[in-house]
C-alpha cells in the first residue's frame, strides 16, 4: 500500500534544519507508524489520547463502525463511553496543566494594516467562560443548536468554544453568505439563538452584517420558525450607537461601548457605521452581556458521540447537507493532523488564512491549533488590501513559521509577479501548505522558489469538510514530494482506487478516490437525514466512504486528486481530468486561470470547453489560441484537443473561491438556467460569459 521505497530523483525534500526537530523525520519512521495505525489502532490512537483530559475512559475498542449499506445502516463510533469537554481541553489543560496561560492564542490583524490585538490562553478561556454564561442564561442547553453568524474576530472563536463548553451545536455560517443561505440553515438546523456582529469591512467594502441577519431573521419567521434570540457583537459601529428599531417601538436596550480592556490597538481609520437596526423584542448586546457574566463555567462533559458542530456544504442537487462531526474523534483527528502535518513545535507562529465559516478554519485555526497549544494568526482581510504584498508583510511582522492557504490565493498572486513578495524577507517561514483543490505545479513551483525559496517544504492537504482533517497529505520531513501530488494518505487512512464497476485498481491506475475504513475525524451523519449521509457516500460503491474525487496512483505509487469526479471528462473513450488540462494551459505564460468544462458533441462524447483569464497586459487573438492549442495537445496528447477556448476576463466563484464548474458547464452548453446560485459570489461574471460565448459554439 505505501511504498517500501520513494524516488530520490525528481522530488523534493524538506529541509535537513526541519528534520533535525521534526516529529516524523523519515519515510521509513513514517511507515512504521502508518502500519502501526492500521494493524493496532487502539494503541495509535489510544497514545494521542493520553495527551487529552477524559471524565470517563472508554469501555470499548477505538473505532466500531459498518461502511457497507448491504449490512445495514451505516455508523461509526469512536472512543465509546468516554466522556470530555473539547473547551477543557483546548483551554483549561492548556492554563493549567501546561501552564501555557500567558502564551497568544491568537495574533488578531484586522482589516485595516496596524488593527491588531492579542489574546493568550488565559484571556480567552476567560471569555470563553463569560460567554458560556451568557448562553446559558439565555437558556441556551446541551444539544440545542446556536447558529454563528460572525466576521474573522476573535469573538468568533469565543462564540463556537462557548458553545462546546455547554454542549451546544455551533452552526456556522460564512459571512459572505446571504440572507437566503443563512435562513435556509438556520431552519434545518433549528437553531434557537443566533450570534452575529452589526457588520465588518472587507478591503474597501463595508458588509452590514447585521442587516443581513436581520433580513435571514425575517425569513425565517415568515416561514413559521421564529427565533426568540440574536445576540450582536458590536465591531464596526460608532460608540454609542444610534439604534435604529427596525420593528419599532423604540429601543429599549442598548449596546454601549466596548467595556473590556483589550490587549492591543484598533485604530478604525475607516468610516464606523452610524446606525444598527435593532429589533428590541429580539436583540441583545453582546457587550452588556458579557459585562455582568462570571468567568468561570464549569464544563459540561459530553459523551464521545455527542454532536460536536454542524457545517454544511453544498450538495449536487443543490441543497446544502448539514454535516455533522462528534466530539472525541474530531478533537483526536484534528489535534494529531495538525501537530504532524505542520510539524508543530511550542515557538511556532501558525498562520492559516481560511475563513473560520468553512471547515479550513474550523479544523485549522481554532481546533488544531488550539489543541495543540500553538499561537495562530487570526486575519481579517484580504491578500489584495490594500496592496498584494499584505501576506509577506504579516509573515515579516509576527514572524510565522507555517503558513497555509489556497491554490486560488498563490494563482492570484503570481498574477503580479514576485516584486510584491520580495518586498519583505519571509525569513521565518518553515513550512508551506495548500488546501482546497488541486495545486497545478505551475503554482506549486512559484510557491515553493518564490515565497519559500526552496527553502520550505509544500504540504498539499488533501480533505473536504466530510473527512475533517486531512485524510492525503505529506509529512514536511518525511515525504519527498512531487508538485502537484497530495502525495500518501494521513496515519489510519487506507485509501483506494476503483473503476466505475466498483472493482479496485492496483499499481497505476485512475479512478474513483475511496475509503475502505473510517478514522476518527470522519463525518457520523447529514443533520436530520441520515439517509442521503448513506446514499451521498456509501451507495454507489458497498463498502467504501466515495470521496466524489478522482484519483491517479503514479508508478511511485504517489497519489494525485484529479478533481471531482463530475469534473472528469470522457473524449473518444479515454478518461481526461479537468485539472490536468487546466494545469497544461496555466502552465503558459499569457494564462493566469483557466477552467476546462465538458461540452457533449456528438462524435467524441464529450469535447473540452476552455475558460481562460489572460495575464494582466495580454490581450487574446486567434495565434494565442493556436499557441494554447498546441501547448496542451504537446503536454497530454493528441486526445486532449481543445474544441473551444473562451476569453474569460472573470470566473464565476463561490466565496471561497472555488471555481464553480457547474456554471461554466452551463455556459459552455448555452443553458440558462443556473438552479441554486446562492453561493456564486459575483453574478455579472456569468452574464458576461454568457455574452461572450465562442462564437464557434452556438
Ligand atoms: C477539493 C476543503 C485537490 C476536493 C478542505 C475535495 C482538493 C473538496 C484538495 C472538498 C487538495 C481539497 N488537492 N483537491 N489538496 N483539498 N480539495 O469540503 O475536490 O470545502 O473533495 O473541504 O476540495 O472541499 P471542502
Amino acid at each position: 500500500m505505501i511504498p517500501d521505497k520513494v524516488p530520490n530523483e525528481n522530488v523534493f525534500h524538506g529541509s535537513m534544519d526541519l528534520k533535525k526537530e521534526a516529529h516524523i523525520p523519515s519515510f521509513e519512521k513514517y511507515k512504521e507508524m502508518y502500519v502501526n495505525s492500521i494493524e493496532n489502532p487502539d494503541a495509535f490512537w489510544g497514545a494521542v489520547a493520553k495527551d487529552f483530559f477524559w471524565k470517563t475512559k472508554p469501555t470499548g475498542q477505538f473505532l466500531d463502525y459498518n461502511f457497507d449499506v448491504t449490512k445495514g445502516e451505516i455508523f461509526i463510533k469512536c472512543m465509546e463511553g468516554a466522556s470530555t469537554n473539547i473547551s477543557y481541553n483546548l483551554l483549561d489543560r492548556n492554563v493549567y496543566e501546561k501552564k501555557l496561560g500567558d502564551k497568544i492564542a491568537f495574533f488578531w490583524e484586522g482589516n485595516e494594516p496596524g488593527d491588531e490585538l492579542t489574546v493568550t490562553y488565559r484571556e480567552l478561556l476567560k471569555k470563553v467562560c463569560q460567554f458560556a454564561n451568557v448562553l446559558k442564561s439565555q437558556g441556551v442547553k446541551k444539544g440545542d443548536r446556536v447558529s454563528i453568524y460572525m466576521p474573522m474576530v476573535v469573538e468568533l472563536v469565543v462564540a463556537m468554544l462557548a458553545c462546546v463548553r455547554i454542549g451546544a451545536v455551533h452552526s456556522i455560517v460564512f459571512a459572505g453568505f446571504s440572507a437566503g443561505s443563512l435562513c435556509e440553515r438556520i431552519l434545518d438546523s433549528q437553531c434557537s439563538l443566533l450570534i452575529t456582529a452589526d457588520g465588518f469591512y472587507r478591503g474597501d467594502k463595508l458588509i452590514n452584517l447585521k442587516v443581513i441577519a436581520d433580513e435571514a431573521l425575517q425569513k425565517c419567521r415568515d416561514k413559521g420558525f421564529p427565533i426568540q434570540r440574536c445576540i450582536m457583537l458590536k465591531h464596526v459601529s460608532s460608540k454609542p450607537v444610534e439604534i435604529v428599531g427596525a420593528h419599532s417601538p423604540p429601543a429599549k436596550r442598548s449596546c454601549p461601548d466596548l467595556q473590556e480592556k483589550q490587549t492591543g490597538k484598533v485604530k478604525k481609520t475607516r468610516p464606523l457605521l452610524q446606525q444598527v437596526p435593532w429589533n428590541p423584542e429580539v436583540d441583545l448586546c453582546w457587550h452588556t452581556l458579557m459585562h455582568g457574566a462570571s468567568d468561570e463555567c464549569e464544563p459540561e462533559w459530553c459523551e464521545s458521540e455527542d454532536p460536536l458542530f454542524i457545517l454544511y456544504t453544498s450538495g449536487s442537487t443543490g441543497r446544502p447537507k448539514g454535516v455533522l462531526h462528534t466530539v472525541s474523534g474530531y478533537m483526536l483527528y484534528c489535534a494529531a493532523t495538525f501537530k504532524m502535518v505542520f510539524d508543530h513545535q511550542s515557538d511556532d507562529v501558525y498562520w492559516c488564512t481560511a475563513d473560520i465559516g468553512w471547515i479550513t478554519g474550523h479544523s485549522y485555526i481554532t481546533y488544531g491549533p488550539l489543541a495543540n497549544g500553538a499561537t495562530s494568526v487570526l486575519f481579517e482581510g484580504l491578500p489584495t488590501y490594500p496592496d498584494v504584498s499584505r501576506l509577506w508583510e504579516i509573515v515579516d511582522k509576527y514572524h510565522v513559521t507555517k503558513f497555509y492557504t489556497a491554490p486560488t490565493a498563490i494563482r492570484l498572486l503570481m498574477k503580479f509577479g514576485v516584486e510584491p513578495v520580495q518586498k519583505y524577507k519571509r525569513e521565518s517561514l518553515k513550512i508551506l501548505g495548500t488546501v482546497g483543490e488541486p495545486i497545478n505545479p505551475e503554482a506549486w513551483q512559484w510557491y515553493y522558489n518564490v515565497v519559500g525559496e526552496k527553502r520550505c517544504p509544500i504540504v498539499d492537504t488533501f480533505w473536504q469538510t466530510e473527512t475533517g482533517g486531512h485524510v492525503l497529505t505529506p509529512l514536511p520531513a518525511a515525504t519527498p514530494m512531487k508538485p502537484g501530488s497530495a502525495t500518501f494518505p494521513f496515519f489510519g487512512v487506507i485509501p483506494a482506487i476503483l473503476n466505475e464497476s466498483g472493482e479496485e485498481l492496483e499499481g497505476p491506475s485512475e479512478g474513483y478516490l475511496v475509503f475502505k475504513q473510517p478514522w476518527p475525524g470522519l463525518m457520523r451523519t447529514v443533520y436530520g437525514n441520515h439517509q442521503r449521509f448513506e446514499t451521498t457516500y456509501f451507495k454507489k460503491f458497498p463498502g467504501y466512504y466515495v470521496t466524489g474525487d478522482g484519483c491517479r496512483r503514479d508508478e511511485d505509487g504517489y497519489y494525485w486528486i484529479t478533481g471531482r469526479i463530475d469534473d472528469m471528462l470522457n473524449v473518444s473513450g479515454h478518461l481526461l481530468s479537468t485539472a490536468e488540462v487546466e494545469s497544461a494551459l496555466v502552465e503558459h505564460k499569457a494564462v493566469a486561470e483557466a477552467a476546462v468544462v465538458g461540452r457533449p458533441h456528438p462524435v467524441k462524447g464529450e469535447s473540452l470547453y476552455c475558460f481562460v483569464t489572460l495575464t494582466n497586459g495580454v490581450t487574446y487573438n486567434q495565434n494565442l489560441e493556436a499557441e494554447l492549442k498546441k501547448q496542451v495537445r504537446e503536454k497530454i496528447g493528441a486526445i486532449a484537443t481543445l474544441d473551444y477556448i473562451q476569453n474569460a476576463p472573470g470566473l464565476p466563484k463561490t466565496r471561497s473561491g472555488k471555481i464553480m464548474r457547474r456554471l461554466l458547464r452551463k455556459i459552455a452548453s448555452n443553458e440558462k438556467d443556473l438552479g441554486d446560485i446562492s453561493t456564486l459570489a459575483d453574478s455579472t461574471v456569468v452574464e458576461q460569459l454568457f455574452q461572450e460565448r465562442c462564437s464557434t459554439a452556438m
